[in-house]
């Protein structure tokens, strides 16, 4: 029997556990694999004694349905910059990846499956360069990865944060208001803009065109010299006015290194009432309720897939690769082309036309 290491890292998403269910049947029905769980990404092997867990088709069946992950996740457990408390209690970074590499060799792992972000499947690739035969499944809600045309659970935070827009858009048409509702995604638009057109926003702010205050405004004194007098706004988490700064800070998690955006609408809010003061606005911030819950159908498959394809790949023995959802085919990519490039929305997609041409301002 050879035996799979699987982990999710970074933040959770919704398809998750479908994926691990996948891996599971699959390695099932081939009689040649075992799969094991790595509880809380790498620092379950990594622990002593370890946090390892023994995946079946009993204690996965049903899971495809569940958000989050049963084998748990973090975004403090990159082995090669491992934070540690010192003596002082002050946290400092440690490599930890030769530790980690002997223990999945001293525990018999032949294969591991890495399912990730960005920042996981760099790990992904830098493992492999020492030597591990890993695989990588892409994961995010964001759909900031460039080597995949989709990833699972981002359909599930387009959902959720438009059936909270279609909720806003009734009590801004009661009182007449100005309703923001800022979105996640990081350094992309794919929820805001995604949602914008779902929903049918007037004004979508996104990372990738920053904004005038002035072209904002305009829209809401337009609208609320119409019949139809109340604005609904979605808006990013990484957007930002032209002369404007990011708004967040750094994560104050120790070992966490990333930088968490959060409060543009309430910036977008006084920036609108300075100019406006007509106008009531408010803020609704959605935050992680968009990675919460069951996921919807179209992750659940997505997601399936990518599982039963990262299997496939560890008998064809496809290390140093990341599955690829493109042109509606299950591909295969080099790690290494896989982080290589951002995925921010190009202003000539098609969804940025759409938006246009249906009435809803950039802010540019
Ligand atoms: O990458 C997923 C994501 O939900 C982003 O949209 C968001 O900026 C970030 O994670 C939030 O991170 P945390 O869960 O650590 O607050």
């Amino acid at each position: 029997m050879k035996k799979i290491l699987v982990l999710t890292g970074g933040g959770d998403c919704p398809g998750l556990n479908a994926v691990i269910r996948a891996i599971v049947r699959s390695a099932e029905k081939s009689g040649e694999y075992e799969v094991w769980g790595s509880i809380e990404a790498f620092n379950g092997i990594m622990r002593d004694p370890p946090e390892l867990i023994k995946l079946n088709f009993e204690n996965t069946a049903g899971i495809h349905v569940k958000g989050g992950t049963i084998i748990k996740t973090t975004n403090r457990g990159n082995p090669f910059s491992y934070p540690v408390q010192n003596e002082n209690g002050k946290w400092e970074k440690v490599d930890r990846s030769d530790y980690l590499i002997k223990s999945i060799r001293e525990k018999g792992f032949d294969i591991v499956i890495n399912i990730g972000g960005d920042g996981s499947q760099k790990i992904s690739s830098m493992l492999h360069d020492k030597g591990v035969n890993i695989i990588g499944v892409p994961k995010t809600i964001d759909n900031d990865l460039s080597a995949t045309d989709l990833t699972f659970g981002f359909n599930t935070a387009v959902q959720i944060a438009t059936e909270s827009f279609d909720k806003l858009v009734t009590t801004a048409a009661s009182h007449n208001r100005v309703l923001i509702m800022e979105v996640m995604g990081r350094d992309a638009g794919w929820i805001a803009l995604h949602t914008a057109i779902a929903g049918g926003a007037e004004i979508c702010l996104i990372p990738e065109i920053p904004y005038r205050i002035t072209s904002v405004v305009d829209k809401v004194k337009a609208r609320y010299n119409s019949e139809r007098n109340f604005v609904n706004i979605v808006i990013a988490e990484g957007a930002k006015a032209k002369d404007g700064q990011n708004s967040g800070q750094l994560s104050k998690d120790a070992g966490d290194p990333h930088f968490k955006y959060g409060g543009i609408g309430s910036v977008l809010r006084a920036q609108i009432e300075q100019e406006y003061p007509e106008a009531q606005v408010r803020t609704t911030v959605l935050g992680h309720i968009q990675r919460g819950g069951t996921p919807v159908a179209f992750d659940r498959i997505l997601a399936t897939a990518m599982g039963v394809k990262a299997f496939k790949m560890a008998e064809h023995g496809d290390f140093g690769k990341m599955v690829s959802f493109k042109n509606n085919r299950m591909e295969i990519v080099p790690l290494k082309d896989a982080i290589a490039k951002y995925n921010h929305i190009a202003m000539d997609n098609y969804l940025i036309e759409t938006a246009r041409e249906t009435g809803i301002t950039f802010g540019d």
